[in-house]
């Protein structure tokens, strides 16, 4: 039975090439999604019929860049089912998101001394700059350790926690395993002790619907290139109560109602948190980007991708040379596996000579890589636009690859 997914890939024209003469076939979308023509168009439109800056200007060109830079605020607020379009602050992506938190809440939440709890499963971006508050104010990060089968060990979360423990910062999807976190239990647990708590939507936001009003974090955080839109534009959303007390990482214009060199009266909202010229261009795809996403419907690609997923993990797990990590019928895109004593390098290196793109290695997770007592992987990721038929070609190459390289 046709269905919408049949001709997606024709919108994204970067896969309409061959690689080392086969057909393109992108398994690493965790890492960056293509764009499809709409994204790309949007960019140049930009560039086109409404570049100006945006806020201050009162003629016509500005008016318009700024009407939708401030709709693409909106739209993405809708997306996320955020009331106040406020609480969304455009960034440079998930990991300039993160640090400016860390950043502020050094300022005035976290004391010398306080704690912080982490999962195993976290990328370095949700690691390095709270380790870097820890060891400049004598912080501790505590981490929420991995079952047998991988996930993650909740009761042992909540004996992590104590009266020092100051914030939860946690990924809801592994971009390594693509095992997906409870967050009901995490928000549950936080809400009971009364801790702030960060999501990293990284890897969730490309690939579930994400209703920031029933999760309700403190902080969330994701990145428009691994959403269908372009590099160098993100979010942070923030609470009410954190729209007004994160305290400022950086600043400079656009963030003030009045200065003097003696002191600054500071604007309300988003713009408090939005120095400088942000990436316009950037901001209006990456709404086209969401809409793109919205049309389709989250639940659709979760399904689609759920199903890609079953699908590729089944196949590899009946080749006895595979072992693939974080099984699990429930996963968002991602697969990690190896073949036995080979290096994922040389793996991913045979497989890209059939056009197929894999990511090797450690995927920014190296604690996690420490954890299973491995090296890295060979990680597949699924986007729109990745069917069966790719699958198939890939356990064929595979094969090949496995049967080369012993
Ligand atoms: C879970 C997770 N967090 C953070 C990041 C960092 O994202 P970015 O490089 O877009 O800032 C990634 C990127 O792969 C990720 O997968």
């Amino acid at each position: 039975m046709a269905n919408q997914f049949d001709h997606i890939r024709d919108q994204f024209p970067i896969l309409n090439q061959q690689v080392n003469k086969y057909p393109l076939v992108y398994f690493d979308s965790g890492a960056t999604a293509q764009k499809p023509f709409r994204v790309i168009d949007c960019i140049s439109d930009f560039y086109k019929n409404a570049n100006s800056n945006i806020h201050r200007g009162v003629h016509t060109l500005s008016r318009k860049a700024t009407e939708q830079f401030e709709a693409a605020r909106k739209s993405i607020a809708t997306h996320f089912n955020v009331t106040n379009d406020q609480q969304i602050i455009f960034t440079a992506g998930t990991t300039d998101s993160i640090n400016m938190v860390a950043q502020g809440l050094a300022k005035s939440h976290l004391k010398p001394g306080d704690e912080i709890i982490l999962s195993t499963y976290e990328h370095h971006s949700n690691i390095l700059p709270w380790q870097l508050w820890a060891q400049e104010h004598k912080g501790k990060l505590k981490i929420i350790p991995l079952l047998e089968d991988q996930s993650l060990d909740y009761t042992s979360f909540e004996n992590l926690i104590t009266s020092k423990t100051k914030l939860i910062a946690i990924t809801q999807v592994s971009n390594t395993l693509g095992l997906i976190t409870d967050l009901e239990k995490i928000k549950a647990i936080a809400l009971k002790h009364n801790i702030p708590f960060l999501i990293d939507g990284a890897q969730s936001a490309p690939h579930m619907a994400v209703d920031l009003q029933q999760l309700d974090p403190d902080f969330f955080v994701c990145s428009a290139h691994k959403m269908y839109g372009p590099t160098g534009s993100g979010l942070l959303y923030l609470s009410e109560r954190w729209l007004k007390e994160l305290p400022l990482s950086k600043t400079g214009g656009g963030t003030i109602k009045t200065v003097s060199f003696e002191k600054t009266e500071y604007a309300e909202g988003a713009l408090r948190l939005e120095p400088g010229t942000p990436d316009i261009s950037g901001v209006i795809a990456f709404a086209e980007a969401i809409r793109f996403m919205d049309e389709i419907g989250l639940d659709s690609i979760y399904k689609h991708e759920e199903e890609l997923v079953l699908y590729a993990q089944e196949s590899l797990l009946k080749l006895s040379e595979v072992t693939v990590y974080g099984q699990s019928k429930h996963k968002a895109g991602v697969i990690s596996f190896n073949v036995k004593n080979q290096h994922p390098f040389d793996v991913g290196t045979l497989l890209d000579k059939y056009g197929i793109a894999v990511r090797t290695g450690h995927h920014c997770t190296q604690p996690l890589m420490q954890c299973l007592n491995i090296q890295g992987t060979v990680r597949i990721s699924f986007g729109v636009y990745n069917t069966k038929s790719e699958i198939d070609f890939f356990i064929e190459k595979l094969q090949k690859t496995i049967r080369m390289l012993s």
